[in-house]
Order: C-alpha cells, then sequence, then structure tokens
C-alpha cells in the first residue's frame, strides 16, 4: 500500500502522559470499573459483596485513552490502565480481562508504577504469569487473553499500553471461561494457582 493508497490518513502528534499520577490529562474516554462491575470475576463473591453496601461502591480500576480514530490496521492505539491495590478475601484485584476481537493481535504493556502481575491465557489452556515492576515490559502475544493483577498491597499498578488500531476488546469470553490461575495472599506469600 503506497501512502496515498492508504485509509484516513492522520497527521503526527503528542500526547502528554503524567507519570507519577498514572494519568493522561487530556484524555477523551474515560472507563472507570467499580467493585459492583466485578461481579463474577473474583472466587469470594460474598467478600466483592461486603465492599458494595449502600452508597458505598468504591473504584476498581481506570483506562484513561485518546482513541486514535478510526481505529484501524496499521494504527496504534494506547492507553493508561490504572488499577487500585486491595484484596477480595484474599485475591488481590484485577482487572476483568479481554481476548481481542481481532484474535491475532498483540499488546505492550509497560509498567510505569505499582507491582503485580500480567495474568495471561490461550483458549487452548495455556496460562502464564509475568511479574510487573516499574520498568518492566510485559509482549502479550497474539491470541493470549490478559489481565493485571495489583499485589503491591498499598499503591496503584499503572502500566502504559499499545495495541494495533483494529484489535478491539473481547471481554464476554473471559466472562463466560475465567483464569485458569488466581492470585491470592496466603500467610504474607503471593500464591498463583
Ligand atoms: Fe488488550
Amino acid at each position: 500500500m503506497t501512502p496515498g493508497e492508504y485509509p484516513n490518513p492522520i497527521d503526527p502528534f503528542a500526547v502528554l502522559i503524567d507519570l507519577e499520577k498514572g494519568t493522561m490529562p487530556e484524555h477523551t474516554n474515560h472507563l472507570v470499573r467499580l467493585a459492583s462491575d466485578m461481579r463474577g470475576y473474583y472466587a469470594d463473591s460474598r467478600a466483592l459483596e461486603s465492599l458494595i453496601s449502600g452508597d458505598a461502591d468504591p473504584l476498581h480500576y481506570e483506562v484513561f485513552e485518546i482513541p486514535v480514530i478510526p481505529e484501524q490496521a496499521g494504527q496504534l492505539m494506547y492507553c493508561i490502565s490504572k488499577l487500585q491495590p486491595g484484596k477480595i478475601g484474599d485475591e488481590f484485584f484485577m482487572t476483568k480481562g479481554h481476548y481481542h476481537t481481532v484474535a491475532d493481535t498483540a499488546e505492550i504493556y509497560l509498567c510505569l508504577k505499582g507491582g503485580g502481575y500480567m495474568l495471561m491465557k490461550t483458549a487452548g489452556g495455556k496460562c502464564a504469569a509475568e511479574k510487573m515492576a516499574r520498568g518492566t515490559m510485559v509482549y502479550v502475544p497474539p491470541f493470549w487473553a490478559h489481565r493485571s493483577v495489583n499485589t503491591s498491597g498499598d499503591e496503584p499498578l499503572i502500566s502504559f499500553c499499545v495495541y494495533p488500531g483494529n484489535a478491539g476488546h473481547n471481554y464476554g469470553d473471559i466472562e463466560a471461561e475465567g483464569f485458569p490461575k488466581r492470585i491470592f495472599e496466603r500467610d504474607g506469600k503471593i500464591v498463583i494457582e
């Protein structure tokens, strides 16, 4: 494809990322997941419900994004993911996790702050966990679902993510099938089982 044939070309741009706060001040999309959005994801659903009562529905994680529009092959999408610290029972806070709608698309997560794991799985039953700390880059290959887990205990897990513009998000399959492993704190130790 020549430059003239590429559809919907855009001009170069630059964006500020607040590395300390884990935000993108000029963001145009702000995805907010509250505790109530996480029903069905944790092993101990009663512990999750105990967080949600009356007006209480604490923040779980956020995604800050400025989409590159249209979301098409050849472009790159990017975002900041900010996952709060905490546990549901003895299971560490995590994101819902997803495959990409266009499943043969990869993603890069660069951890900016905090600590935890990137938990990954394939539909064929493989599972992997990569430790994340400031400066760690995790490469999520095509066909691997991915979810971040905050094991730091006291600070948000903040990552910068980059993925193909046409990748999309498939949450439904993970909502239905879950991950084969979870990450818990047992006797003060991080346990993946
Ligand atoms: Fe992704």
